[in-house]
C-alpha cells in the first residue's frame, strides 16, 4: 500500500547519497548519472558554492513576497537577459514559465492562437499541457484550453499557412527533448522565426530543458542565429532547487502591469540565491566550451562505437543532450534497466530513444565509463534479437 498516486513509474530504487557524478542508493550502490535528475542537475551533486551560497541563504531571510523591492531578482534576471534588452519574470517550474508565456502572448498581441509542434512537451499544467503536442498526455482531460493547435516539427509547407495574422505565438523547442531529442533544423528554424514574427506573433522558445549550458551555450537558441520574443527556463536554472523564469523582450514589459500576473513563491531567495551562483559559474567561456568539447568526445565514441549497430539507427542532440535512438522500440526498457544494473542511470525519450543528460560537469573519464558501458548492453540486446 503507498500513500502516494501512482503517476510516476518508479524504479526499485532509494539514493539516499551522492557526490558530482555519482548516485548511491540505499545499499551502499553507486550509479555514475547520465540523467542530471531529468536536467537539473547541471553542476551535479553536492557542488561546493551551490551548497555554500545555500547554507549561507538559509541563515538569512527565506521569502520576502512579491511586494516589496528586490535586487537579487533584478540580478538573476539580469543574468539571464545576458547582454540583451530582456525582462524577466520568476516562478517555480517550467510548466509555470510556459504558462507565464501563453498569458503574456495572448495579452501582448490581442490575439489567442498558440501554434505549437508535433511531439513538443512544454508541461502539465493546463495551458502547457494544451501547448503539449501530444495526445497521450491530454488523454483523459479534455475540454483543454482553446485555440491551441499543432504542426509538425522541422516541416517547411505547414507552417507558412498555419502561422498568420491571428496567431499570438509560436512555442518551440530547440531541441524536442520529451518527444526523443530531436534537434530543429537550423535552417528552418530561422524560417520559421522570421515568418513568425512577421505575421505578428511571438516567437517563444522553450528552453526549460535546452539551457543553463546543456547545449554548450547558455540557451541553445543562441546557436540557431535567432532573437526569441519570450524564452523560458527552469530544471537547470537552480541545480535542484525548484525555479523557472520567463524573460521577454523589453518592448513587452508593460503587458504585465501590476496585478496582471504573479505568483506567491516566484523569485523566493533560496532559490534565487543558487540561481544566481549557477549562472555565474556556467555562462563562462571556458566553462561551454569545455561543454562543447565534451559533445564532441561523446558523440565521436558513440559513433565510432555504434555505428555498425543494426540496433542504431541515429545518434542525435546537441551539446550534452544526447538521443541514442533504436530501431525497435521493445528493447528500451530492458537496455535502461540492464544499465541501471550495471551502475549507469540513462532516460528515455519519445518511443525508441535512449536518452543521455549527464550533468555538464562529467569527465572524460566517466564518458568513457559510460559509452562502453552503452556499447556492451547495445551489443548484447541487439545480438540476443538476432538469435531470436
Ligand atoms: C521542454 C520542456 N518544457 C517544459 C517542461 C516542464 O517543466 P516542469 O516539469 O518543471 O514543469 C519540461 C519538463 O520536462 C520540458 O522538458
Amino acid at each position: 500500500m503507498s500513500f502516494l498516486f501512482p503517476n510516476y513509474s518508479r524504479a526499485n530504487i532509494e539514493f539516499v547519497d551522492g557526490a558530482n557524478q555519482t548516485l548511491i542508493d540505499d545499499q551502499g550502490k553507486e550509479y555514475l548519472d547520465f540523467t542530471s535528475g531529468i536536467g537539473v542537475a547541471n553542476l551535479g551533486y553536492y557542488h561546493p558554492v551551490l551548497t555554500k551560497v545555500l547554507h549561507e541563504q538559509v541563515d538569512k531571510l527565506w521569502h520576502i513576497p512579491n511586494l516589496y523591492e528586490s535586487k537579487l531578482q533584478e540580478q538573476v534576471a539580469e543574468k539571464l537577459a545576458n547582454g540583451k534588452d530582456y525582462v524577466g519574470f520568476f516562478c517555480n517550474s517550467g510548466a509555470e514559465a510556459n504558462e507565464a508565456a501563453i498569458k503574456l502572448a495572448r495579452k501582448a498581441t490581442g490575439r489567442t492562437e498558440i501554434i505549437s509542434f508535433h511531439q513538443s512537451f512544454h508541461g502539465r499544467t493546463y495551458g502547457a499541457m494544451s501547448a503539449t503536442g501530444q495526445e497521450s498526455i491530454h488523454e483523459g482531460f479534455d475540454p483543454l484550453v482553446p485555440d491551441f493547435k499543432y504542426i509538425p516539427f522541422n516541416e517547411w509547407d505547414i507552417f507558412p499557412e498555419a502561422i498568420t495574422e491571428t496567431t499570438a505565438c509560436v512555442m518551440v523547442e530547440m531541441i524536442q527533448g520529451e518527444g526523443g531529442v530531436l534537434p530543429a533544423n537550423k535552417k528552418w528554424l530561422k524560417y520559421l522565426a522570421e515568418h513568425t514574427q512577421k505575421v505578428g506573433a511571438l516567437l517563444v522558445v522553450d528552453e526549460v530543458q535546452t539551457g543553463i549550458g546543456r547545449t554548450g551555450s547558455l540557451f541553445a537558441f543562441e546557436q540557431y542565429d535567432i532573437e526569441p520574443d519570450v524564452y523560458t527556463v527552469a530544471k537547470g536554472l537552480g541545480n535542484g532547487v525548484p525555479v523557472g523564469a520567463m524573460l521577454a523582450k523589453g518592448e513587452y514589459a508593460p503587458v504585465f502591469s501590476p496585478g496582471s500576473h504573479g505568483t506567491t513563491f516566484g523569485g523566493n531567495r533560496l532559490a534565487l540565491s543558487v540561481a544566481d551562483k549557477v549562472l555565474d559559474i556556467i555562462n563562462q567561456k571556458a566553462f561551454l566550451e569545455d561543454v562543447k568539447k565534451k559533445e564532441y568526445y561523446l558523440f565521436n565514441l558513440l559513433y565510432k562505437g555504434l555505428r555498425n549497430s543494426q540496433l542504431v539507427q541515429e545518434v542525435r542532440g546537441m551539446g550534452l543532450m544526447v538521443g541514442i535512438v533504436l530501431a525497435d522500440e521493445t528493447l528500451l526498457g530492458k537496455a535502461i534497466s540492464d544499465l541501471q544494473e550495471k551502475g549507469l542511470l540513462t532516460l528515455k525519450a519519445g518511443k525508441n530513444v535512449l536518452r543521455l543528460l549527464p550533468p555538464l560537469t562529467i569527465t572524460k573519464q566517466e564518458i568513457e565509463q559510460a559509452v562502453s558501458l552503452i556499447i556492451e548492453e547495445l551489443t548484447i540486446l541487439e545480438e540476443t534479437a538476432w538469435e531470436k
